[in-house]
């Protein structure tokens, strides 16, 4: 036994690489993740169901080394904030107890679309995070320990390490070991159209984890949203296995709906929408009467991702493209799950 530790060690030792980098998608939820019955190990009451974001990723760098006396954290080539760091930091250091390691890192993130806007950047980071700090750290773990070490730094990063069409059981132990995710069906099962119409570049002012926690508290709607959200996930998931566009885009907008009704109903009020935001909810409702399947969702903040047949893509995102206020149109489909893109 105490061979096979010292094995194991020695083995850790070798294989230590001390920087990884690795890049995630992003997601979209299409049954959302609203709400956590545990704020430390992001536990959500719910199951949730999403779809990766081929084009919209994060990269990220980490570097740990034995002369580093703090971790250090740059976002798209700028220097954290403090609140920022202290997060990475809280997510390194369930690496470094993994990994029996004191060493500090530097982490260099870099994303390709905007950041901290509702678009789940976080879900892609957390992702790319938990495998290159643990491959930095000559850890080697499966997709199911890394959905829930990627968990603990943001819940939607739990889906993002895997690609395609992917479900995250909320679990019931109260440890959280789980609460993971699991690929439902490939990137490939089946190839939809995502038109993201960007309204508002700027960072959000509430983010996910104070919005949900305030809706979870404050919104006499929570109960309701808690009620009904099984029978989304069972259409959802349904809809997903046999290729149905009306019926999961169907689930997805009133599944949406409901999230933000919840947010609305809180007290303080939490309203995440532009005006151009619902603009593009009318102009996706006048496509489908024009013929045409779009469907849409939003997370936290003002963008609207609308889901549709791919070969429609192009007719979706110029008609989003001319509703007043659209900044620009981002078009993606559904991608893979978490790389590695380099170790040295
Ligand atoms: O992973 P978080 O803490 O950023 O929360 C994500 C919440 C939503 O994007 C609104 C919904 C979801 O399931 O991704």
């Amino acid at each position: 036994m105490t061979g096979r530790l010292v094995d194991s060690v020695v083995d850790r030792a070798v294989r230590i690489v001390e920087r990884a980098t690795a890049k995630a998608n992003s997601n979209v939820a299409l049954a959302k993740y609203w709400g956590k019955r545990d704020e430390v190990l992001n536990l959500p009451y719910t199951g949730s169901i999403s779809v990766s974001l081929a084009g919209l990723s994060t990269t990220v760098g980490v570097e740990f080394g034995a002369s580093l006396a703090a971790d250090s954290l740059t976002l798209n080539g700028s220097a954290a904030s403090e609140r920022e760091a202290r997060r990475i930091t809280s997510f390194l250091d369930l690496v470094r107890q993994a990994a029996r390691s004191d060493q500090r890192a530097q982490v260099d993130v870099r994303s390709n679309f905007p950041v901290a806007a509702g678009l789940a950047s976080s879900a892609s980071t957390f992702a790319a995070m938990a495998l290159a700090a643990t491959r930095a750290l000559g850890l080697s773990l499966n997709p199911r320990d890394l959905s829930v070490l990627a968990r603990r730094g943001s819940g939607s990063a739990a889906r993002s390490i895997f690609g395609g069409y992917v479900e995250w059981f909320a679990g019931e132990s109260s440890d959280g070991t789980d609460s993971f995710a699991e690929q439902l069906a490939p990137p490939e099962h089946w190839r939809l159209g995502v038109a993201i119409a960007i309204t508002d570049e700027k960072r959000k002012k509430v983010g996910s984890r104070e919005g949900m926690m305030l809706a979870a508290k404050e919104s006499p709607f929570f109960p309701a949203w808690l009620e009904s959200h099984d029978a989304d996930l069972d259409v959802v998931r349904r809809g997903i296995r046999e290729r149905d566009l009306v019926a999961v885009g169907q689930a997805a907008e009133r599944n949406c709906l409901k999230m933000h009704a919840v947010a609305i109903a809180a007290n303080p009020p939490l309203l995440y929408w532009t005006p151009s935001t619902l603009a593009v909810i009318r102009r996706v409702w006048r496509l489908r009467e024009e013929g045409i399947e779009a469907f849409f969702s939003i997370d936290a903040g003002p963008q609207v991702k609308v889901l549709c047949p791919w070969a429609q893509r192009a007719t979706v995102a110029d008609a989003l493209g001319r509703v007043t206020g659209v900044l620009r149109v981002l078009l993606s489909e559904p991608g893979g799950g978490v790389e590695l893109v380099g170790a040295a």
